[in-house]
């Protein structure tokens, strides 16, 4: 699978972890940065994995900062993004069954390398239940229809 993945300086070393993970499952990375540990402004992150997962450059996005939380609340700015921020391995499944989730958030402070090597590998091999859950991930991106003026979308 192509997933794209990003950090900012808090989750950058937990990043390098999962980048060279991905890789060693198989999987093709887009490595969208930052390239070191220095200060960074983790929306500048968000928003290339997201746009990248919106424009199909990536099936999936993953995105590591301290929290999770920045990352998450910038890339769900982004028509057609799903973004959970997951802290463990059963939320990971959910946000797949129940959410569709296309993006994945992880705290590199709050959570061990480990707990979010598993997340990663259930966010990516879990599959979306469809269902009574189509219906509801339809109506989370009717309310994208709210977030800016009729007409003024970016284009791609
Ligand atoms: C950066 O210090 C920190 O705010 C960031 O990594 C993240 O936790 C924001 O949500």
């Amino acid at each position: 699978m192509k997933v794209a993945v990003a950090s900012d300086h808090g989750g950058f070393e937990q990043k390098q972890e999962i980048v060279a993970y991905l890789k060693e499952a198989g999987h093709e990375v887009l490595d969208l940065g930052p390239a070191d540990d220095g200060s960074v402004d983790y929306p500048d992150f968000a928003l290339l994995v997201a746009q990248a997962v919106a424009q199909g450059a990536a099936e999936k996005g993953v995105l590591v900062c301290g929290t999770g939380l920045g990352m998450a609340i910038t890339a769900n700015k982004v028509a057609g993004i799903r973004a959970a921020n997951v802290t463990s391995v059963e939320f990971a499944t959910l946000a797949r069954e129940h959410n569709d989730a296309n993006v994945v958030t992880l705290s590199g402070r709050f959570v061990d390398p480990a707990t979010n090597k598993e997340i990663v590998l259930a966010f990516l091999t879990t599959a979306f239940a469809q269902g009574r859950h189509e219906r509801r991930v339809a109506k989370i991106h009717e309310a994208e229809a709210w977030r800016l003026p009729k007409g003024d979308y970016p284009q791609a």
